[in-house]
């Protein structure tokens, strides 16, 4: 895809994995790199879009011609991305969003004591960034694009995640040895709400983010 044809368009990828904090040294965490979301950024300026990347600790230099805002947990990365998006012409979900958040932040680092019980954490329930976005597009015609990691019945759990966030299209993972997190390979499929189905066979970051931006591309046109 050598031609711009990105060009005048305004793309918003969220990347990396977000942190909960639990007390000022601890967080809870996941085990994504951010290498698929800055591959889509780095294919989608390369098409010519002017491309906000949403990172979210990701040990990775910021992509030249990109901007980026860093971010560390789910509220965060949802204003980030809530802001980028509303002028634009689609926004692709690459970053791991925790489900879930420590119902309480302690200002001092928790401590072991022998006299105490062992600490419970209390989680709540951190915002949908994709369903929100999916359902209320910031303009008429807004792409809106999730991933998602399964380890089983892949198409059949990716399918029906895609109807419950409300998305245009889902790329789904499958969970395995050697792809997917830390990788710089990945195989995917990507599903349609039109009821479409991709295969992306197993190969570089780069090569699944071009078809996600061949499919979002389509249905801009
Ligand atoms: O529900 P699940 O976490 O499997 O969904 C994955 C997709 O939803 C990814 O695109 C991720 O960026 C997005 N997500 C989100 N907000 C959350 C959880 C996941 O936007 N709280």
């Amino acid at each position: 895809n050598a031609e711009a044809d990105l060009a005048g368009r305004h793309v918003v990828v969220s990347a990396g994995g977000t942190r909960e904090p639990l007390d000022p040294v601890r967080y809870l965490g996941n085990r994504s790199s951010g290498k698929q979301g800055y591959a889509l950024a780095r294919t989608a300026a390369a098409r010519g879009a002017r491309v906000t990347l949403v990172s979210a600790n990701a040990a990775l230099p910021d992509p030249a011609g990109v901007d980026v805002v860093h971010v560390g947990t789910a509220v965060q990365l949802r204003e980030a991305v809530l802001k980028a998006a509303a002028d634009a012409d689609a926004v692709v979900m690459a970053a791991a969003v925790a489900d879930f958040r420590p119902s309480a932040y302690a200002p001092g680092k928790i401590k072991k004591r022998d006299d105490k019980a062992d600490p419970t954490i209390t989680l709540v329930r951190n915002p949908d960034i994709l369903a929100e976005l999916s359902a209320d597009r910031a303009r008429p015609g807004q792409v809106v694009v999730g991933f998602a990691a399964e380890t089983d019945d892949v198409l059949a759990n990716g399918r029906t995640k895609l109807e419950r966030k409300g998305c245009d299209l889902l790329v789904v993972n499958e969970v395995g040895e050697r792809k997917t997190f830390g990788s710089e390979e990945n195989e995917a499929v990507v599903l349609g709400a039109d009821g479409s189905e991709t295969p992306v066979p197993y190969g570089p970051k780069e090569a699944l983010a071009d078809v996600v931006w061949d499919l979002v591309g389509a249905r801009l046109r």
